[in-house]
């Protein structure tokens, strides 16, 4: 195995939990490999980690014991990480069981959906390990059919299938049902805004005309339609909505329009035809991936959120899962937007972040994306 010298910054970052270093900290640069693999970093002659490297991102650390990566590797981070979920968190069959770096798993993310699971791999170090990783799926828990994806950036997804062919389940969240396919965006379903859609319960009234915007397959609609209220549910995913229809079908809620198309063009018809909703969800997807491109997905933030807010009477709930859009810019953000539509937001609670199974550890600020704002809107 190669053996690379990292510089005192970097044993340092490690020790102090971080679980990705930067190439420029590594001393013998002409050692370094051009295909991705598992190397020993050292720091003066003492063993420090054992790493994936890959020339393309940075250096994701695996263990700080010089121990081999096999399947007891394997099996012991995968039991460590449900029993965090299990025992501290309290889910129980359904929750986000690996999420990368934060388990010591660089790569990998795998979400569990009663007994079948969709996990997305990104390196290739990883992919030859899915096997392994299947087989301590099935002694520690009740997985039979893992759907994985592997994609290196900016190459094609490719797909496969491990155990049962199974694609579809029913999992639970609080009241409410949903029906998870494999094959659905990302992995399937996003767990992340579990807590916030629970929490929006709170405050949906009987009657209330709700507005989701970016629905998906009904995350927030299914909840306000469990509650009694009158649903209008926006996405540009035709197959997304025809899931919504059944999922709010499912939990017997009868009141609810979905509507095919551009969230912006949809918004702004309303506006045009003085439409009005006591609560307004907005859940994008990420407009940007990039450092690059901040400016650009803020303002394509601040208009979406200034079209949600002159629509909304009485609540307004604002997300973004940028990565690069932190929660100063997106506070900025909605304030401007709240500015130009002439609307007083109150906030209600503090910030809210994904659920608790997508771990947030201190020193990898990376691991936190998702931000969300509940409001109390003047109108
Ligand atoms: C983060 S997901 C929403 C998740 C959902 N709130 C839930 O709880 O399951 C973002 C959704 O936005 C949709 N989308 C992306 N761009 C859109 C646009 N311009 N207009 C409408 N929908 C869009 C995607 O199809 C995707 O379903």
């Amino acid at each position: 195995m190669l053996l690379i010298e990292i510089d005192k910054r970097a044993y340092n970052s490690i020790l102090n939990f971080s679980r990705v270093i930067y190439k420029n900290a590594i001393i013998n640069k002409e050692d370094l490999p051009d295909k991705e693999q598992i190397i020993k970093l050292y720091y003066k002659d003492k063993f420090v980690a054992k790493a994936i490297y890959d020339s393309r991102a940075t250096i994701k650390i695996l263990t700080l014991k010089d121990e081999e990566i096999n399947k007891d590797f394997f099996y012991n981070r995968i039991k460590k990480s449900k029993e965090y979920r299990e025992n501290i968190l309290n889910y129980k069959d359904t929750y986000r069981m690996i999420y990368a770096e934060a388990d010591y798993l660089p790569s990998i993310i795998l979400d569990k959906y009663n007994n079948i699971a969709s996990m997305q791999v990104s390196s290739k170090v990883m992919e030859e390990y899915i096997p392994i990783i299947f087989e301590c799926l099935n002694e520690l828990t009740d997985i039979t059919t893992l759907y994985v994806q592997s994609a290196k950036k900016g190459s094609k997804i490719k797909s496969k299938i491990y155990g049962d062919k199974k694609f579809e389940t029913i999992i639970n969240e609080g009241n409410a049902k949903f029906k998870v396919n494999l094959k659905g965006h990302k992995t399937g379903f996003f767990l992340d805004q579990r807590e916030n859609r629970l929490n929006l319960e709170n405050y949906v009234k009987k009657g209330d005309k709700v507005l989701d915007i970016c629905c998906y397959t009904g995350g927030f609609s299914v909840h306000c339609g469990i509650k009694g209220a009158e649903v209008v549910g926006v996405d540009m995913s035709d197959k997304a909505l025809e899931v919504a229809e059944e999922n709010m079908e499912l939990n017997n809620i009868k009141n609810y329009n979905f509507i095919v198309g551009n969230a912006f063009d949809v918004m702004r018809e309303m506006i045009d035809k003085n439409e009005k909703f006591d609560i307004v969800i907005l859940d994008p997807p990420a407009f940007t991936k990039s450092s690059k491109d901040v400016k650009n997905a803020l303002k394509a933030y601040n208009t979406m959120n200034y079209l949600g807010l002159k629509l909304a009477k009485r609540m307004f709930i604002t997300c973004s899962c940028s990565h690069h859009i932190d929660r100063e810019m997106f506070k900025n953000m909605v304030v401007s937007s709240s500015l130009r539509a002439k609307k007083e937001i109150r906030q209600i609670g503090g910030y809210r972040t994904q659920s608790p199974d997508h771990i947030i550890t201190m020193a990898n600020k990376n691991l936190e994306y998702l931000k969300c704002l509940f409001f109390g809107v003047e109108d």
